[in-house]
């Protein structure tokens, strides 16, 4: 096959792009209104859209904040002339009259839409390729296409909106932060591993071969040496990294607005991080939240939602029976540990398909399967129906408020099941039923967590938070005896079902910082290794402090609406956490390798050849 052939560009053709010179823009695309008819303007963006009707040529012109029209007419010869050539996603400069729109061509939509700009000269500043998908707002572009050329995708203007907005939410963090005496203050990125309960990213360090920084994933130890440090109060806006499996709301790398504060209580520092987030809402949405914030317990959270994040702007709450059905001949309600309903008023129409998916939906949790009920005028329909005696069904009505036209779901088995599948399937029931309130924030505190948790894998307790929250007063003793139901001084901020936040009360004597290592299996010498500096530190007049992280991108999520975290992330990687533009993560050159010690085993290497074959073919 010959090569195709280079054209030529000649020097004249290259001079189309023109430099700016003595042009300046005079407004965005968004800001031209009747009230500014008659004025000479400049604008600059890119073509959005180009209708050449040989006569006129009609381009809407796009920058950052809007779009407004322009029309390029034979009155003015030489940039109509030019015009022709104009094709979409090119840069110009132009410079023209406002003028009304010819009656009954306003459009209501768009802030400028009440006026034109007649263009008397334009500067092409830059030509395009035909884009790989329409710069719009209505795209139906795979997200994997999209995210290869992010930069094309950040050009359509709901996207773009979602880091306006971004923009604004830091500066009003960081106005109220300023405001109330915090100092924003860097910490590590090349650090030492913290447990944050997820894996670490690893940075193999040259000068000291064989030895590996972890980068944060959290400046957790940083803050509350600062705190140590008398820096009294400290906030940052900061990356955090960690290698965990990425859901709609997660991200290898995300922000976390992290604060730390001494001298301070759970009233104190919550008290702060309401207001911050009153502030936020109030500065980018002008929405008010209540104040202040409903308070849940965990047990609550637990026990009527299933979740330690319930969003409670719609009902369906869980309502256990298990005493109801205690004796049961449905031995499976019998036996089980916990028994809950979900009841879902009206929902009898439920067809057989749609339970299905709902059973097979819940075995994401453990769930083995799914009983159910359709409450039936003078019958119960459903395959357990026969098996639940007459008491056990008046006991189920009035305990669940039933009602001709309901169904209900039934979960038996342990607690964490019980809980996980029933509380996700209130969720996925009230999404598809419409019940969520769009565009409604229902903030709220979860406080009087448990401070550790059995972890089945590794058979032992682990902090629930973090093994620097302090436990409730008089909890200690309860570690020994019964460490399942000790409750530590940790809040959750939950907001429409998500955990946007999460901080403690610190434990801030080295005493009972290795008191709580011993009772997570860390005897002193394995603390003194992993955390001796923080258990030196204490020993110097550490004060009594707390904190709390936002999740930022969580937050702007659900300010903006978005539906994943990814799109108010500028440049976010996939589910399989690699960026399909930079194609990060990748190879590097043996020399590197070789300067820092490392070598790909021999397996893991050919397997990476083979894929690069893959890709080439
Ligand atoms: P925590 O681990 O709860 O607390 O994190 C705080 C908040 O960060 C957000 N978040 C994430 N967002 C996107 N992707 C992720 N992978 C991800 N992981 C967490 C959540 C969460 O509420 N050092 C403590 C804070 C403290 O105690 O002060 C910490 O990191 O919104």
């Amino acid at each position: 096959m010959s090569e195709p052939i280079q054209e030529e560009r000649s020097y004249d053709e290259y001079r189309v792009i023109e430099d700016l010179a003595g042009w300046r823009r005079t407004h965005h695309c968004n800001a031209l209104t009747a009230a500014d008819i008659g004025a000479e303007v400049c604008l600059m963006g890119w073509v959005q859209f180009r209708r050449d009707h040989g006569g006129l040529i009609f381009i809407d012109l796009r920058d950052r904040e809007g779009l407004t029209q322009c029309v390029f007419s034979p009155e003015h010869p030489d940039a109509h002339e030019r015009a022709h050539a104009l094709r979409v996603e090119y840069v110009v400069a132009l410079k023209g009259v406002v003028r009304a729109r010819p009656e009954g061509m306003s459009n209501p939509n768009l802030t400028t839409g009440a006026v034109e700009i007649v263009a008397r000269e334009w500067k092409l500043l830059n030509t395009s390729e035909t884009p790989p998908f329409p710069i719009e707002d209505r795209v139906d572009t795979s997200e994997m296409l999209r995210l290869k050329h992010r930069y094309l995708d950040l050009r359509r203007p709901k996207l773009a909106r979602n880091f306006v907005l971004r923009h604004k939410a830091a500066q009003s963090v960081r106005r109220f932060l300023d405001a109330n005496g915090f100092l924003e203050i860097e910490t590590p990125v090349l650090t030492k591993s913290t447990p944050e309960g997820a894996r670490d990213f690893l940075v193999p360090s040259r000068l000291n071969q064989g030895s590996f920084y972890a980068l944060p994933q959290s400046p957790q130890l940083f803050k509350q040496l600062l705190m140590v440090s008398g820096m009294e109060r400290y906030y940052q806006i900061v990356k955090c990294f960690r290698d965990e499996d990425l859901r709609a709301d997660r991200q290898p790398e995300f922000t976390q607005i992290d604060i730390e504060m001494s001298f301070a209580d759970e009233a104190m520092v919550m008290g702060l991080a309401e207001n911050m987030v009153r502030a936020v809402f109030a500065d980018t949405l002008g929405q008010s939240l209540p104040d202040p914030f409903p308070r849940m317990t965990w047990h609550e959270a637990m026990r009527d939602y299933g979740l330690d994040k319930p969003d409670v702007r719609y009902g369906l709450k869980l309502v256990e029976c298990t005493d109801i059905v205690r004796g049961s001949e449905f031995k499976l309600f019998a036996k089980a540990p916990l028994v809950k309903a979900l009841r879902v008023s009206g929902g009898g129409e439920m067809t057989r398909k749609e339970i299905d998916e709902h059973t097979e939906f819940v075995k994401i949790y453990g769930a083995q399967g799914l009983a159910w009920i359709k409450i039936k005028e003078g019958e119960w329909q459903s395959p357990i129906a026969k098996f639940l005696s007459e008491a056990e069904r008046a006991g189920l009505t009035e305990r669940l408020g039933l009602e001709v036209g309901d169904i209900v779901f039934f979960q038996a088995a342990a607690p964490d099941v019980v809980n996980a599948s029933l509380g996700n399937l209130r969720v996925r029931i009230a999404e598809a039923a419409g019940l969520v309130p769009e565009g409604s924030f229902a903030p709220l505190w979860v406080t009087d967590f448990p401070l550790l948790e059995f972890d089945p894998e590794e058979k032992r307790w682990v902090a629930r938070h973090h093994p620097f929250t302090s436990p409730q007063p008089g909890q200690m003793d309860l570690l020994a005896s019964d460490p399942g139901n000790a409750l530590s001084r940790a809040y959750d901020l939950v907001l429409n079902g998500y955990e946007v936040g999460g901080g403690s009360i610190r434990i801030h004597t080295a005493e009972l910082q290795q008191a709580m290592f011993n009772v997570l299996g860390i005897g002193p010498e394995e603390a003194q290794a992993k955390f001796g500096f923080l258990l030196d530190a204490m020993k110097f007049g550490a004060p009594p402090h707390g904190g709390i992280a936002f999740g930022l991108d969580r937050l702007i999520m659900i300010l903006t609406g978005a539906k994943s975290i990814r799109d108010v992330i500028a440049f976010p990687k996939t589910q399989k956490a690699t960026c399909l533009m930079t194609e990060a993560p990748n190879v590097v050159a043996p020399k590197q390798l070789r300067e820092l010690g490392i070598r790909i085993r021999e397996d893991v290497a050919e397997k990476k050849d083979e894929k690069q074959e893959e890709k080439k073919d």
